[in-house]
């Protein structure tokens, strides 16, 4: 008999807990998402309560394609466009989040959406994931699979450790490692909320964009830019260019070497994909301190550098 950890599920049960209302640790392309049935208040506070996640904080709703996120949001052509372009299973950088308008009444749990009038949809590229949506034939209610307000899971093991016991589906480790780009699509333009692996010049190409800044008149609640989160236990700085004593460093290119460096090479798109799994490596190392070495403020390093400033205590 094939030994089966107690938490790890097979893709069969996936779809039979979900319908059953209940919580599973899902694999995407970004990072895992606790996932649940969307339209299902209590599915839905399983998941808030879960994480401790304040319920002003919306989750991301997960679909199969456009025209299945078309049924929940009010899609304008920009919007559109995006999905069209970024939504394509054959993209290798298609990890994003679109939110716009929800379509009033479409079933949406009002818990899942904080309240809002707006709704986050994503497709992920991602086979199993794109393989349970298909069988479970619904909307998938999945913030990041990390208590709030600490570091993101890239591996069922990290799903694992912070919550024993929950229904895991393991795809192995998530090819992207960071979680995916937000754009808001309104009437009178597009703002990137929060940065991911597909960057404000690949954006670009297809909309113009402007980036978020907080505090406009117009401010969304877009929590995804609380200050705090994705926060190791471990105090840590960044910008270090050199470890000091008592530090675990985590080093980026052929300037910053350490044992754990982001990318040898200096490649921000492995360095993201890197940076999670780093992070939690270092966090149970007992250290004083995590230091970090400079990351290159442009294109994916300002995802990077976006959660790891959030993660400075
Ligand atoms: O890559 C990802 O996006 C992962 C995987 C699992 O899909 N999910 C993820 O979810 O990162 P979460 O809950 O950790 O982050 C979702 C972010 C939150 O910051 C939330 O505030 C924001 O999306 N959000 C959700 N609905 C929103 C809305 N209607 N308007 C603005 N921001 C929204
Ligand atoms: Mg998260």
């Amino acid at each position: 008999m094939v030994h089966k950890p107690a938490t790890q599920i097979i893709f069969d049960d996936a779809n039979t807990i979900l319908k059953s209302g209940k919580v599973i640790g899902l694999p995407t392309d970004t990072v895992y998402g606790l996932a649940a049935d969307a339209r299902s208040d209590l599915a839905v506070a399983e998941i808030y309560a879960l994480k401790s996640r304040p319920s002003f904080n919306p989750l991301i709703i997960h679909v199969q394609d456009l025209q299945q996120a078309q049924r929940y949001g009010e899609f304008n052509a920009e919007a559109i466009r995006l999905a069209q372009h970024f939504w394509t299973p054959s993209k290798t950088a298609s990890a994003l989040t679109i939110v716009v308008p929800y379509k009033k009444d479409s079933g949406i749990s009002s818990l899942a959406l904080a309240g809002l009038d707006t709704i986050a949809l994503r497709v992920p590229n991602h086979t199993l994931a794109l393989k349970v949506l298909s069988q479970f034939n619904g909307p998938l209610a999945a913030p990041s699979a990390n208590p709030s307000n600490c570091l993101s899971p890239t591996t069922a093991e990290h799903v694992r450790t912070a919550f024993p016991g929950l229904p895991i589906l393991d795809g192995g480790t998530c090819t992207i490692g960071i979680e995916s780009t937000i754009v808001w699509c309104k009437d009178d333009g597009v703002l990137l909320l929060r940065p991911g692996i597909v960057t404000q010049e690949d954006l670009k190409v297809i909309v113009p964009v402007q980036k978020f800044i907080p505090g406009q008149d117009d401010a969304p609640q877009a929590p995804g830019s609380l200050k705090k989160h994705y926060a190791p236990k471990t105090p840590m700085v960044i910008n270090m260019t050199k470890p000091l004593p008592g530090d675990v460093y985590i080093g980026f290119g052929p300037d910053y070497p350490s044992s754990m460096n982001l990318s040898e090479t200096g490649d921000l798109k492995e360095a993201a994909g890197n940076l999670f799994r780093y992070l939690h490596t270092a966090d149970t190392q007992n250290k004083q301190r995590i230091a970090i070495a400079p990351i290159p403020d442009s294109g994916i390093g300002q995802a990077i550098n976006d959660r790891l400033s959030r993660g400075i205590k």
